[in-house]
């Protein structure tokens, strides 16, 4: 171990190193806190001008994230900023970016590039860059490193770089960045050492792996391995249906054998940043080695194509009542991706809406974390939440459960709705106005 490299990590185990987060969103925000939490000087950095002067006053953004954790955290030094020119003070420099697809959905890696570049002209000697941001392996060997090179640093020796993905579940109320475990692989032995001292600070587990592309790999396994069980539970849903079965009902049978079994759960398709999008960061990468990745592919078409099949039940069930779905209220329940979380991104029940809206049915929602349906890139709705009252359930044609927030009164929308199409198993009993989607 060099002198340089002993520095650096004995910073870190005294907690007397100023951390730089870039990106202070749903990862980069409470790894930011955390730093402060444990005695850090923590440095947040966004190009959000509202984020930071949020923060900087004491308020969150964030449904999860407490007003009065920003203000504590704000008392122990954690200060927002978007001077990136503050990186060169900074020991560690953090980035949490987004990594979302492009319109062909291939990989957008625009934000990390960018925020590389920004960050490249403030580079020294000594510094720790660690990737958090999900992405395909190689990321950190093809896009990290060599910005950091062209700077005339010698990585391992005067700059280390890890890769160590981020793992946050928002909304868990059993696991937190402390207690989630983290992976870290470096680039060279050198770099993974610094970048192990870097987390055990705040990481009750820190997990370290070959190098960094084994990290970005062992993300997105974990990624797709949800994605495509998730799509399995979903063929199978449709299977139990036509059969007459409840998918549930074989779920929660299944989960009583105490070994090689785990639930997975049907629903109206998958959301959030991740499940939707970090599948085909690999399947885009794997062509580069002639492989297609014939599981991602599969469980997409099948979790894609659950809003269609889910307003094909909602047709099935009005047409029942003899109504027919242009023209016919609905109201859905739950339009963040998942529930008691205010998360927006990639959620299923947008894709629902638009197929209801285009086939002439008036569409409305209740959500208590979403109060106003916010701006999104790609949907538009002129829309705020609805009261979960008697008679605006009175008043629906069919109440859509998209997303089983706790907050709703179950009871009460089972007794008063005239139809109910359920993509969430809320109602274990049949009931005559209940249709499982
Ligand atoms: N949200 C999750 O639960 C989760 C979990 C695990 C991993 N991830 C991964 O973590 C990464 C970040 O996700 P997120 O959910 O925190 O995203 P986010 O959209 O909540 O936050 C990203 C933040 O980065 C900022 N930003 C964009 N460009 C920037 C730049 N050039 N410089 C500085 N800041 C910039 C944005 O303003 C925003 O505040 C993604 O790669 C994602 O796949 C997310």
């Amino acid at each position: 171990m060099d002198e340089m490299q002993q520095t650096l990590i004995r910073k870190f185990e005294r907690k007397n190193a100023r951390i730089g987060v870039f990106g202070l969103g749903y990862v980069g925000l409470p790894l930011s806190l955390r730093f402060a939490e444990e005695g850090f000087t923590a440095v947040g950095f966004d190009i959000d001008s509202m984020k930071i002067k949020k923060l900087m006053a004491g308020e969150s953004y964030i449904e999860h994230i407490a007003s009065a954790r920003i203000k504590k955290a704000r008392k122990q030094g954690f200060t927002a900023t978007a001077d990136f020119s503050q990186a060169k003070q900074c020991d560690a420099l953090i980035i949490c970016v987004p990594t979302p697809l492009n319109k062909y959905r291939e990989p957008d890696l625009s934000y990390v590039t960018r925020t590389m570049d920004a960050i490249a002209p403030y580079l020294r000697k000594g510094q720790i860059v660690s990737l958090e941001s999900t992405t395909y392996p190689g990321t950190t060997d093809e896009e990290i490193v060599p910005r950091i090179r062209a700077r005339g640093f010698k990585i391992g020796r005067e700059v280390y770089v890890v890769h160590s993905p981020e793992r946050e579940d928002p909304g868990n109320p059993n696991f937190n960045t402390k207690t989630i475990p983290k992976i870290c692989g470096g680039i060279t032995r050198r770099c993974q050492e610094v970048g192990l001292a870097l987390y055990r600070g705040v990481i009750d587990k820190v997990v370290p792996v070959a190098d960094a592309k084994t990290a970005e790999l062992t993300k997105l396994l974990e990624n797709i391995h949800r994605a495509v069980n998730i799509g399995l539970v979903n063929e199978m849903k449709m299977v139990a249906d036509k059969m007459g079965i409840d998918i549930h009902e074989v779920i929660r049978a299944a989960s009583t054998k105490p070994f090689g079994f785990t639930p997975y759960f049907p629903g109206p398709g998958i959301g959030g940043h991740c499940i939707p999008i970090d599948p085909f960061y690999l399947t885009w990468k794997a062509r580069e080695f002639g492989i297609n990745t014939r599981f991602i592919e599969l469980s997409g078409e099948v979790n894609s194509g659950m809003p269609d099949w889910v307003v094909g039940k909602i047709t099935h069930g009005l047409n029942q009542h003899q109504k027919s779905l242009n023209g016919s209220k609905v109201l859905v329940l739950g339009i963040s991706y998942k529930k008691n979380v205010d998360d927006m991104r990639e959620s299923p029940a947008v894709a629902i809406m638009e197929i209801l809206r285009a086939k002439g049915a008036k569409v409305s929602y209740t959500d208590p974390h979403v109060p106003v349906f916010p701006k999104m890139r790609e949907h538009k709705f002129d829309l705020r939440s609805v009261p979960l009252t008697v008679e605006n359930i009175r008043k629906a044609d069919c109440v859509l459960v998209a997303t089983n927030h706790d907050k709703f009164d179950y009871r009460m929308i089972l007794k008063r709705a005239k139809l109910i199409v359920d993509t969430r198993g809320v109602y274990t009993k049949p009931a005559k106005n209940v249709v499982k989607a």
